[in-house]
């Protein structure tokens, strides 16, 4: 088909046009551009299509500061500019809640200190040595020697990777505040790393061998707003530093002195324990092992002597606490909360719920859900993932 013009992105960050009078979507096309395009699949309400050849650019491409761009996916807007990423974004979780939660409100984006060399984590795969990401909906690998999104020390090992000489198998890489590294490889071929090389040229706190320490130790410390935090090479971390300082201060600010508080799916324990300052008791649910230890040690690390933890499923857990909260937090994966565990916020019926999102959609849903009991105060997006698609959110609500 020819000459079709884009109208807008999806909230995938897919281009959108008509053809035939059907939606159709358009991987890698921008606002504006005219396309010819093949159609892939068609169904009954929608079509994707692939590009063939960009007639007329869009006057808002810029020309992407990253070679792989387009073709390993991680960062789908790097042929925008950031402050057009934002207005994106904002477009974005304004129509998401407003279509699936019922929600009418103005929403903005907080915007990222550092829109490049932000995430303090990456997984690399390696094929037959070669080591790369997989290209976008595929396992075929990319091959690549640089990553622009990674913190300067990972992109600079990234280089260097083949010293751990895996034959298969992938690499997790975190880097922290003190420009510290850990590395957790995953394989089931024998590994010789060459951990002398990588020493001497990087500052490796830790390399964890599938579940085994082979140099160092299995975790790494990160420090934000002057608070510690022990982080398992299994442990979720938010991955942007900077953003994760603008949450927490968020929290803290609707935080009331001496109040008791829950912090569900609480990861190593940063929310609870970010927010416990004035609190008289804070209760952690988590499902990892590892997180709960680390999220045990890091209440004492940072003081905090009303800090309790239990590791479990949310949902079944949660029943287990019988004190009457105050405020609850709640910081899910992508799925947001399950029905039982909405049942159970309900019954405990806090005046305040503190609902940190990485994923708008269900985000939307679970407020659509909570609404007969709950208003809220403030819906806000954080840039956590710049020049992606992504977009992270934290939503206040008080007791009606
Ligand atoms: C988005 S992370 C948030 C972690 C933490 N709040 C933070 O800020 O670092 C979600 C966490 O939920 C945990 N998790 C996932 N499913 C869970 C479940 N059903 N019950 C308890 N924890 C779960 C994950 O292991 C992860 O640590």
């Amino acid at each position: 088909m020819k000459n079709i013009e884009i109208i807008k992105l999806d909230n995938q960050g897919r281009g959108i046009s008509y053809t035939d009078n059907k939606i159709t979507f358009i991987k890698k096309a921008l606002p504006k551009d005219i396309v010819d395009i093949k159609i892939i699949k068609e169904y009954k309400k929608y079509k994707e299509a692939q590009i063939i050849v960009i007639k007329e650019k869009s006057p808002l491409r810029k020309k992407p500061p990253c070679p792989y761009f387009n073709l390993c996916g991680g960062c789908n807007f790097l042929n925008l500019s950031y402050e057009e990423t934002l207005n994106y974004k904002e477009e974005k979780l304004q129509n998401i809640i407003r279509k699936y939660g019922n929600i009418e409100k103005k929403v903005k984006v907080n915007p990222s200190k550092n829109c490049l060399s932000y995430r303090n984590k990456i997984t690399l795969k390696i094929r037959r040595k070669e080591i790369g990401y997989y290209e976008e909906d595929t396992h075929t690998l990319l091959k690549i020697e640089n990553c622009l999104l990674a913190e300067e020390p990972i992109q600079k090992i990234i280089k260097e990777i083949k010293y751990l000489n895996i034959e298969e198998g992938e690499v997790v890489i975190r880097s922290n505040y003190n420009q510290e590294l850990l590395l957790w490889i995953k394989t089931n071929k024998k590994v010789n790393p060459d951990i002398a090389y990588l020493r001497e040229h990087h500052k490796i706190v830790g390399i964890v061998l599938n579940d085994t320490c082979i140099f160092g130790e299995p975790y790494l410390i990160e420090r934000i707003n002057k608070q510690i935090f022990k982080v398992s090479y299994d442990s979720f971390f938010q991955i942007n530093r900077y953003i994760c300082e603008q949450i927490f201060n968020k929290i803290n600010n609707n935080i009331e002195d001496s109040e008791v508080l829950l912090d569900l799916y609480c990861g190593v324990g940063t929310l609870g324990i970010n927010a416990s300052k004035k609190a008289n008791k804070v209760y952690g649910i988590e499902i990892v092992k590892n997180a709960i230890i680390n999220a045990i040690e890091n209440a004492s690390i940072n003081k905090r002597e009303n800090n309790f933890y239990l590791l479990g499923d949310v949902g079944k857990s949660l029943a287990k606490i019988k004190d009457k909260i105050d405020t609850i937090i709640v910081d899910p994966p992508r799925a947001g909360l399950d029905r039982k565990t909405k049942e159970k916020i309900k019954e405990y019926h806090p005046k305040k719920i503190i609902y940190v999102s990485c994923d708008p959609m269900t985000l939307a849903r679970d407020l659509k859900d909570l609404s007969a009991l709950y208003d809220i105060l403030t819906i806000e997006g954080y840039d956590m993932f710049p020049f992606t698609h992504h977009v992270e959110c934290v939503c206040v609500m008080s007791r009606r």
